[in-house]
C-alpha cells in the first residue's frame, strides 16, 4: 500500500490531514462505507452525512438524478438520528484510519446544540460541520440566510463544543436575503467558527419533458458537480480576499471537484482543503487520482508543501 506524499499533507484549522481531499457530507454514508471501494487513508478526512436529533426517512424516491454536468439531489437529510448515531456509529469512529468530521442539521438552535454537545463528547470526532444550508428540507436554509439566527446558533454550538473543531457550511445562494455571503460568513466567524465549508448545493430543478413532471419527487433539489465549480471558485476567492485572509479562518471548498485541477483551483482561490461529493458517485477512487495530480502540481510549482499555494492566485499580467 503506497502512502500519500507528504507534500500534500496540510493543516486545516489545527487538524493535521494527510491530503487536502475530503469526502463531502452525504456522499460517503454515515461513517466509512467508502472503505469497501477506497483505501480511506487516501482521504484527508471523511464528513459523515448530516445527523438530526430524530431519525429521518428523507424525501420519497426519486431523489437523485444526473444532469449533463452534475447531480440533482433531494435526499432530504435521510439519517438514523442522534440516538442511533451515539449507540451504533460513535463507537466505531476510533477505528477509522482518517479524521472523521460529523455533519449536523436541525430545526432549532436547541437541536443543533444538543447534537453538537453529544458528538463532541465522543473524543474521536475531529470536527463538527454545521449544515445551515440544506435546500431540500423545510426551513433548511433559514439559519444560513439570517445573520441574527446564525450568530445565535453558532455561538450556542461553540459553547457546547470543546474538543472538536467547528466548521459552518453555507449555501452559495444569498438571493432574497439582505446580506452577502461574506457578511453571513463574518457572523459565523465572529461567533466562534474555526472554519467555513463553501458551499452546499445550488437550489435547482429538472422537468421530464415527456411526462411533463418534475424529475424529483420533491420537485426541487440541489445541484452539485462540475456545473457549479466555477461559481464556487469565485465565492472562495471572494471569501479569502474579503474575510479569511485577514482572520486566518480556514476554508474547505466543495463544488464540482472531479479532477486534480479543480482541487488546485480551489486551493489557489483560498481553500485549505476540498470536498468531493458528486465526483465520488461517478468514481469512488477519484481521491487517489487527485492526490497524485496535486503531488505533481506542488512539485511543478516549486513548492515544498501544498499549504504554500493556498490563496496564491497570481495577478494577471495583462
Ligand atoms: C447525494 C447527496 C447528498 C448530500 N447530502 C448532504 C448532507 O447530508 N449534508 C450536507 O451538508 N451536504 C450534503 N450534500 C452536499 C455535498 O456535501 C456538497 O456540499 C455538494 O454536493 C457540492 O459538492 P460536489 O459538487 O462535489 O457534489 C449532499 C450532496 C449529494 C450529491
Amino acid at each position: 500500500m503506497s502512502t500519500t506524499d507528504s507534500s500534500i499533507a496540510t493543516n486545516l484549522a489545527g487538524i493535521q490531514l494527510s491530503s487536502p481531499v475530503i469526502a463531502a457530507a452525504g456522499t460517503a454514508g454515515t461513517l466509512d462505507e467508502l472503505a469497501d471501494v477506497l483505501d480511506v487513508t487516501k482521504l484527508g478526512a471523511i464528513v459523515t452525512k448530516s445527523i438530526t436529533r430524530d431519525p429521518r426517512a428523507g424525501n420519497p424516491f426519486p431523489r437523485i438524478t444526473w444532469t449533463r454536468a452534475g447531480m440533482l439531489n433531494a435526499i432530504g437529510l435521510a439519517n438514523p438520528g442522534l440516538d442511533a448515531w451515539l449507540s451504533d456509529i460513535a463507537p466505531k469512529i476510533v477505528q477509522v484510519p482518517t479524521p472523521v468530521f460529523c455533519s449536523i442539521a436541525g430545526d432549532s438552535i436547541e437541536d443543533y446544540t444538543q447534537i453538537a454537545r453529544a458528538m463532541d463528547s465522543t473524543a474521536s470526532v475531529a470536527a463538527i460541520e454545521v449544515n445551515v444550508s440544506c435546500p431540500n428540507v423545510h426551513s433548511g436554509l433559514e439559519f444560513g440566510s439570517d445573520k441574527g439566527a446564525l450568530g445565535e446558533l453558532v455561538a450556542s454550538v461553540r459553547a457546547a463544543v470543546s474538543n472538536a473543531k467547528l466548521f459552518v457550511k453555507l449555501s452559495p445562494i444569498t438571493i432574497g436575503t439582505p446580506s452577502s455571503l461574506v457578511d453571513i460568513a463574518r457572523v459565523a466567524v465572529d461567533s466562534g467558527a474555526d472554519g467555513l465549508t463553501l458551499c452546499n448545493t445550488v437550489p435547482a430543478m429538472g422537468i421530464n419533458v415527456h411526462t411533463r413532471e418534475p424529475v424529483l419527487s420533491n420537485i426541487t433539489g440541489g445541484l452539485s458537480g462540475p456545473a457549479i465549480h466555477p461559481v464556487i471558485v469565485r465565492l472562495v476567492h471572494l471569501m479569502h480576499t474579503q474575510l479569511t485572509r485577514e482572520t486566518g479562518t480556514a476554508i474547505i471548498a466543495a463544488g464540482g471537484v472531479t479532477r486534480w485541477q479543480d482541487a488546485a483551483e480551489f486551493i489557489l482561490a483560498g481553500a485549505t482543503a476540498v470536498q468531493i461529493g458528486a465526483g465520488l458517485f461517478a468514481d469512488p477512487r477519484l481521491p487517489i487520482k487527485i492526490n497524485k495530480g496535486l503531488t505533481k502540481w506542488v512539485a511543478r510549482q516549486g513548492q515544498a508543501q501544498i499549504g504554500d499555494l493556498v490563496g496564491q492566485v497570481a495577478k494577471r499580467s495583462s
